[in-house]
């Protein structure tokens, strides 16, 4: 099967230049200017490295499902510039954690963030790493960066959240249009099945990107430090609202999909 994505051209090339301009300039240098140090933003920041750098092999499988299936080089190249774009907001949180306090990383116990695994090879489809990937996991990323860039008042910290926001709200283009023409060329079935893998991907970005759903006691701790970088301004909003948001960031995405054929729950 050939996977061309015609009509995306346009925002692929502005993708890539916009790393080129990126890698020149480096816009974030965070080698000046001292952070305070925050026992709860050094745990947020680890958190939102093992999150990015999740980001890096689940894009990567994308890219290797669009070469299983014959796609053009040009959207191969998109995807592999977002790889780099999530190596790179892995690289600024994992700074930001260090100069909070420390990067942690350990990942506690129940807490499903899982780089490693999401390296396994895998045979999975492209229409499927792409609406995980792309449908869920950056929209709903998206949503909760936005929130949090508006809420940050340390100026590096709030630089290291423009910076990604601008890079997550072309993958979020990227990742529909994608979508607008993946999935209702799926058969029936294949996008019945979809549907049934999207409910379970919501569940576990409550887990990951929120606290819901997480045993009650580690909820708790989880929730904390949320609230506590929060009120520091260093990069969170109160765990409450980010639960919210991510609930209204899914009933968007359920309301798109179902517009491309694929009713979630
Ligand atoms: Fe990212
Ligand atoms: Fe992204």
């Amino acid at each position: 099967m050939k996977v061309e994505l015609t009509s995306s051209t346009a925002e692929w090339r502005k993708l890539r230049r916009a790393q080129t301009a990126r890698s020149r300039d480096a816009l974030v240098e965070l080698d000046d200017g001292a952070l305070p140090r925050s026992d709860a933003a050094r745990r947020f920041w680890s958190r939102r490295t093992w999150s990015e750098l999740a980001a890096v092999p689940a894009v990567s499988q994308v890219v290797l499902a669009l070469v299983r299936e014959g796609a053009s080089l040009t959207t191969i190249g998109a995807y592999t510039t977002i790889a780099q774009d999530e190596v790179r907001h892995a690289e600024l949180s994992h700074a930001l954690a260090e100069r909070l306090g420390g990067y942690d990383d350990d990942v506690p116990d129940g807490l499903d963030y899982a780089p490693r695994s999401l390296a396994n090879p895998s045979d999975v489809s492209f229409a499927v790493w792409a609406l995980a990937n792309g449908c869920f996991s950056e929209t709903v990323s998206l949503a909760l960066i936005r929130a949090r860039h508006a809420a940050t008042t340390q100026p590096l910290v709030r630089a290291v959240l423009a910076e990604t926001l601008k890079d997550e709200a072309l993958h979020v283009r990227i990742a529909w249009q994608t979508a607008g023409e993946v999935l209702p060329n799926l058969s029936r079935a294949d996008r019945k099945d979809l549907a049934g893998y999207g409910d379970q991907l919501a569940e576990m970005l409550r887990r990951t990107f929120g606290t819901a759903g997480l045993p009650p006691k580690l909820r708790r701790r989880e929730d904390a430090l949320r609230d506590d970088a929060a009120k520091a301004g260093l990069g969170s909003v109160a765990a409450a609202h980010e639960n919210a948001l991510i609930d209204e960031a899914l009933a968007g995405i359920k309301a798109r999909l179902s517009k491309l054929g694929v009713t979630t729950r």
